[in-house]
């Protein structure tokens, strides 16, 4: 129970228990002031007492919760919650992310395709999410390349790290940041309601360093890219990323490396390869050298292949 209310509610554990906590310690203020009311009134009938004090209860208690929610922390949950009752109980469809949750990875998918088609016949500008844990460099020049490009738009930085350098590169942009919690990524449903309420339609991973959960990779089915500093199938895999694999390849002297950019699918660094590049290493390059050479082959090319895949995609639907 408790698990599904995580998923409903979007929260991990210890939010819940606030909430809960919210809940309850509302809930018993609002009896205490109905029936402290009911006692200065002075009524005789027994049933007219218990009707007033259901009237005043009802009445007393979204401003309890909401009073209880402030030092609980949690008035932004209680808000939400409450303005989504008063719009169901005058007949009001809630907001879009709540009636997502309840659709299937099929009408998800259908969804993209509708938007991508609308942006194909209109000027709106096709939206793309970079997700991202680190410097940001890859995400930088990005977002430099599409901003020459009016029918592509960086619309949303995604980043698991508070005080993340993509964090400030996507704010200097004025681009919108969505920092994701660990608990609602695994085990909620990956972000999706949030990519398609932004009206996301394709998703770049640009040193992204959580595994992308079955949730997000249905909704956005071959519409995930990842790029990876080595040539895959090698050096790749749990644990293999950014300096991890420069190390294992300078270690292991290979005479070359490279980038691979691929689809994305539920095996780390296994999707379909889109397109590699290739640099040499000299007897003398330290994984520092090596890193630097393949983040400049990350910054010519990796721009140049997510505009070529996203016009691919477009061009079938
Ligand atoms: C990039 O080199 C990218 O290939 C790598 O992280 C670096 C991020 O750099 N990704 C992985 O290793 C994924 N397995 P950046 O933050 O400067 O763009």
């Amino acid at each position: 129970m408790f698990q599904r209310l995580q998923q409903k509610w979007k929260v991990n554990g210890w939010r819940l228990l606030l909430i809960l906590i919210t809940f309850a310690t509302g809930g018993s203020l609002c009896g205490y002031l109905g029936r402290l009311i009911i006692s200065q009134l002075n009524i005789g009938q027994p049933v007219i007492r218990i009707i007033i004090y259901i009237v005043i209860v009802t009445i007393l208690w979204p401003f309890c919760v909401i009073l209880i929610s402030i030092p609980t922390g949690q008035f932004n949950f209680f808000r939400a919650y409450l303005t989504k009752m008063g719009q169901r109980m005058v007949g009001k469809q809630p907001a879009t992310a709540d009636r997502a949750e309840t659709s299937s990875n099929e009408e998800n998918q259908n969804k993209l395709i509708m938007s991508q088609k609308e942006n194909n016949t209109t000027s709106t500008p096709f939206r793309i999410a970079i997700f991202a844990s680190g410097a940001g460099s890859n995400a930088a020049k990005i977002i430099e390349y599409f901003k020459g490009k009016p029918e592509t738009e960086v619309a949303l930085v995604v980043c698991n790290k508070p005080g993340a350098g993509v964090l400030g590169i996507a704010q200097k942009a004025g681009i919108p940041t969505l920092l994701i919690e660990k608990e609602q990524f695994f085990r909620g449903n990956g972000y999706v309601d949030e990519l398609q309420h932004a009206n996301i339609g394709f998703v770049v991973l640009a040193g992204f360093l959580w595994k992308v959960p079955t949730s997000l990779i249905q909704a956005y089915s071959g519409r995930i890219v990842n790029i990876h500093p080595a040539l895959l199938p090698k050096y790749g895999g749990k644990g293999m990323y950014g300096m991890h694999v420069h190390n294992a390849v300078i270690e292991a002297k290979e005479k070359e490396s490279g980038i691979s950019i691929h689809f994305v699918d539920e095996v780390y660094d296994h999707g379909a390869v889109i397109y590699q590049a290739i640099c040499t290493i000299s007897d003398t390059d330290t994984p520092d050298m090596l890193a630097q050479k393949i983040h400049q082959l990350e910054h010519a090319h990796y721009p140049r292949v997510i505009e070529e895949v996203i016009a691919g995609l477009q061009k079938r639907s």
